[in-house]
Order: C-alpha cells, then sequence, then structure tokens
C-alpha cells in the first residue's frame, strides 16, 4: 500500500514539474500561428481526424458522376469559398492560410489525395475542430451535391492548367473598390474616360 502511495506522489510530482515548465516555456515565448507543426503532432492529429469520421462515411465513394460540367461547378465553387486559404491552385499559399496553425495543406499531395472520396466530404461538409476549416454543410441534399463536385475538384487539383487557374482568378472574390479599379482601368484602355486614378494603394500585411 505504502509503495503505491509514493508512487503516486512521485507520478503527482513529475506531472507538476512538467507542467510548470511548459507554463515557463509558454509564458516566456508565447504561442504563434506561425510555427510549422512537428511530424508526430500532424501524425496524431490526422489519425485522431481519421478515426473521428464514422466507417460509414468513409468508405462512400462519390455519388456524382464525374462530367466537364461537375468540374466547372467544382472549379467555381472553390475559386470563391475555398480558396482564400487554400489558394486557386490547392497549395495553400495565401495570406491567410501562410497564418494558419495548422495550415492547409499542399492538397495536390498524396496526403490529401490518398483519403477516401467519403472522408474528403465529410471533412468539407463538417469542417475540423480546432482549426480554421469551417464546415459548409448544412444537411440539405443541394449542398451535399455542392460538397461532391468539391470532391472531384480536389482530385483534380494536380492537374489544373494555367487556363483553369486563369479562370479561376476571374471567379476569386473581390472588394467593390477592386471592382471599380478594373472598369476604369478597361475603359481606359478602351480608349474612353480620363486615365485612371493612381491605382489604389493595395493593403499589404506582413510586407
Ligand atoms: C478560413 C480558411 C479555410 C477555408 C475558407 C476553407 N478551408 Fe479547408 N482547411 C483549412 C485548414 C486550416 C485546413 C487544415 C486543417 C487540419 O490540418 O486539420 C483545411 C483542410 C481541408 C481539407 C483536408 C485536407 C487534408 O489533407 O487534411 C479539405 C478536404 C478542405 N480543407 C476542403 C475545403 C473546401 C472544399 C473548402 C471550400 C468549400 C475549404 N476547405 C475552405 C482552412 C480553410
Amino acid at each position: 500500500m505504502k509503495s503505491v502511495v509514493k508512487a503516486l506522489l512521485i507520478l503527482a510530482g513529475i506531472g507538476l514539474t512538467v507542467g510548470l515548465v511548459l507554463f515557463f516555456v509558454i509564458t516566456s515565448r508565447g504561442i504563434s500561428a506561425r510555427a510549422e507543426p512537428g511530424a508526430f503532432e500532424t501524425t496524431v492529429a490526422r489519425t485522431m481526424r481519421s478515426f473521428a469520421v464514422p466507417r460509414g462515411e468513409r468508405d462512400r465513394s462519390n455519388p456524382v458522376a464525374y462530367s466537364d460540367e461537375v468540374f466547372g461547378e467544382g472549379k467555381a465553387h472553390w475559386a470563391d469559398h475555398c480558396a482564400a486559404c487554400h489558394a486557386n491552385d490547392g497549395s495553400g499559399e495565401t495570406a491567410i492560410g501562410l497564418g494558419m496553425y495548422p495550415k492547409p495543406p499542399d492538397m495536390r499531395l498524396p496526403e490529401t489525395q490518398s483519403l477516401s472520396d467519403g472522408e474528403l466530404f465529410h471533412i468539407i461538409e463538417n469542417g475540423i475542430r480546432l482549426t480554421g476549416m469551417p464546415a459548409w454543410g448544412d444537411g440539405t441534399p443541394e449542398t451535399a451535391t455542392g460538397s461532391w463536385h468539391l470532391v472531384h475538384f480536389i482530385r483534380a487539383l494536380p492537374r489544373l492548367t494555367p487556363e483553369d487557374l486563369e479562370e479561376m482568378e476571374v471567379l476569386n472574390p473581390r472588394s467593390a473598390q477592386e471592382v471599380r479599379d478594373e472598369l476604369e482601368m478597361q475603359r481606359f484602355l478602351e480608349g474612353g474616360g480620363d486615365p485612371p486614378r493612381k491605382p489604389q494603394p493595395t493593403h499589404k500585411h506582413g510586407g
């Protein structure tokens, strides 16, 4: 009995020491979203996430047949809703994506491409807790179909053409000011209207 109490006290002591060391490390260095999660953290997080997708759902294959039209739908949807974090090409290299912890992965790589259709669908519909990945589904068949289109589009990320990317740039969300500047420039180039004002300084972070 005595030895059990002794062992418990030693364990409590170790726990307290680890806690204190962590506390001092965190309070002296802070926690930055710029850091890159280590291989161990990434593996544990991805494994846990995989367990969190119900088996029946993970094994589903895409019920929507692939066609050029489906690809086009997915592309437009991605450019509008996903590219702010994931970039048009799926690399995740955007101002927002690079500043997140965890960062959006490069979805052209095998780590993402090896996820099942059902797993990709589940992630799009339900999001990923404690990360920046939002849930996009609302339980209706319409959004579910949109998510299956996106699954087809994600599969196509590794082979997007420069024309696809150009088309997507037009579809990326713009501020009213950007639209005005573009129209003014277009009118000037077509020979009408005054020369455009000095371009509005684009707001930059970290530059
Ligand atoms: C606000 C930023 C943000 C937006 C917008 C966003 N995502 Fe994400 N997404 C993330 C982050 C961050 C991760 C990484 C989460 C992690 O590491 O578990 C992620 C992960 C994913 C993954 C899992 C990839 C993998 O290999 O782990 C999929 C699939 C995905 N996103 C699809 C989408 C789709 C489709 C859209 C648009 C409908 C979208 N995301 C919009 C931030 C975003």
